[in-house]
């Protein structure tokens, strides 16, 4: 059967009928491409591309160079995923003329489908704003990084009943606002269950319970590339770090011992051609 690109409409679709949504977070071509070929629903080009690309300790250095110059690679890739860019903090906090434009910037410049942007109800407007002006906007609450120095830290969030009911109102808010779908991080699984049933567009969880519509997890943290710390939420299906350091490793040791390049490796030239030299 011939693969067509995503849509809202299908995953809106696919909250219908039940079946899961999946969304990976990609940074370049070549994941962008592998990520593709996997059938995943959604490409995130995240602003945890920060921490896991360019090393920075939180993702609030990021700037909105960075992420449309990994979109843009990400976006030559992936042709099927339905493709999502991280508005990178303070590019739609200052003003909704930034804001709008910034959010342009993801579809003109970089070549995706849509953005995505961290908060609750005081973002409902901005959100709108984006919408209107013809972007598709996927919602972040819960535990949004970018802020994480106002939430004390990287804490699971909504745990008692009074901040549960408030991300109960924002995600209702983000919805009215036009919001596509929602990324809800680190809230107990109850109350993501509850937001779930109660929304009519998509939840996508990470560190949310499996009662959200979809799940997305950070691809180097699936993969084990980042070695710096793992989140209690992400499950490892590979660890890739050591077989690579190992790979690195044996390379050394081959130039070093001669063993690479071999014959099989190198180009050769008629003899009587070397003989000219
Ligand atoms: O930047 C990112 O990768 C994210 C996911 C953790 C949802 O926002």
């Amino acid at each position: 059967m011939d693969r067509k690109k995503v849509t809202i409409a299908d995953l809106q679709e696919k909250k219908k009928t039940g079946e899961k949504i999946t969304m990976m977070t990609a940074y370049d071509y070549t994941t962008g491409i592998l990520v593709d070929q996997a059938e995943i629903d959604t490409i995130l080009v995240g602003d945890s591309l920060g921490m896991v690309m360019l090393g920075y300790d939180s993702t609030v250095p990021v700037t909105m160079d960075d992420m449309i110059h990994h979109c843009k690679a990400v976006c030559r890739g992936a042709k099927y995923s339905f493709i999502i860019g991280d508005m990178p903090f303070m590019s739609y906090q200052v003003s909704i003329e930034k804001a709008v434009e910034n959010a342009g910037r993801f579809i003109k410049k970089a070549g995706c489908d849509s953005v995505k942007l961290e908060g609750g109800s005081e973002m409902a407007h901005v959100v709108k704003a984006i919408v209107d002006a013809g972007v598709p906007v996927c919602a972040h609450i819960g535990l949004t990084p970018q802020t994480a120095t106002k939430l004390s830290g990287f804490k699971v969030q909504g745990k008692d009943a009074e901040s549960a009911k408030e991300l109960l109102k924002s995600a209702r808010d983000l919805e009215e606002a036009g919001a596509f779908c929602i990324v809800m991080e680190c809230i107990p699984d109850l109350l993501a269950a509850k937001i779930t049933r109660e929304l009519n567009i998509p939840t996508i969880g990470i560190g949310a319970g499996k009662d959200c519509d979809g799940q997305v997890l950070v691809y180097h943290d699936l993969v084990g590339l980042f070695e710096r710390f793992t989140p209690k939420f992400v499950k490892q299906y590979i660890n890739l770090a050591p077989m690579i350091r190992e790979a690195l490793i044996q390379f050394r040791e081959d130039v070093e011992t001669g063993a690479f390049p071999g014959p099989e490796h190198s180009f050769a030239m008629k003899e009587e051609e070397a003989k000219k030299l």
